[in-house]
């Protein structure tokens, strides 16, 4: 056991834990954080993705000792029902979803490029949602809702 000390949605926290376990296992163990979804188990889904820094990465192929020191975000910490960030209301708006198993590690990558690209291109969306697996289909109704997040963020400004 290590405590590993790093800032989650905004926090500051520290776990003890083995270094070596699974981020993907803490913030759903230790922290309860249930948006983080477990899916392959390998890095090939998407499902489990956080943001680490600036990035969207697969949380379970994370070790807990990389993100020491760091911010990580999960779909909790972007917005919560009361206030909503702009891509939850656009994927609601959009009904971008079916069964909604892949959608947090999907909004997760959104957030990730925006946050590096304000006004994405469909091109870049497309990119950005490259590896997102979505076994219902929902990709084209998940671009557009991505889309129209980046428009209302822009608009914001
Ligand atoms: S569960 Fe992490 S990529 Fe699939
Ligand atoms: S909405 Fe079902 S897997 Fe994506």
């Amino acid at each position: 056991m290590t405590s590993i000390r790093f800032r989650l949605n905004g926090a500051a926290t520290e776990v003890d834990a083995d270094p070596d376990r699974a981020l993907l296992d803490v913030l759903r163990s230790h922290f309860g954080l249930a948006g983080v979804h477990f899916g392959c188990g390998s890095g090939e889904c998407g499902a489990c993705r956080v943001i680490v820094g600036d990035h969207a990465v697969t949380s379970c192929d994370t070790p807990l000792w990389s993100v020491a020191d760091k911010d990580v975000i999960t779909l909790e910490g972007l917005g919560s029902a009361e206030h909503p960030h702009p891509l939850q209301r656009a994927f609601i708006a959009e009904q971008a979803m079916q069964c909604g198993y892949c959608v947090s590690g999907v909004i997760m990558s959104a957030a990730a490029l925006l946050r590096q690209n304000r006004d994405p291109s469909e091109v870049d969306v497309r990119a950005a949602l490259d590896r997102n697996l979505c076994r219902c289909g929902s990709h084209n109704r998940m671009v557009r809702a991505i889309l129209a997040a980046a428009q209302e963020m822009v608009n914001q400004r």
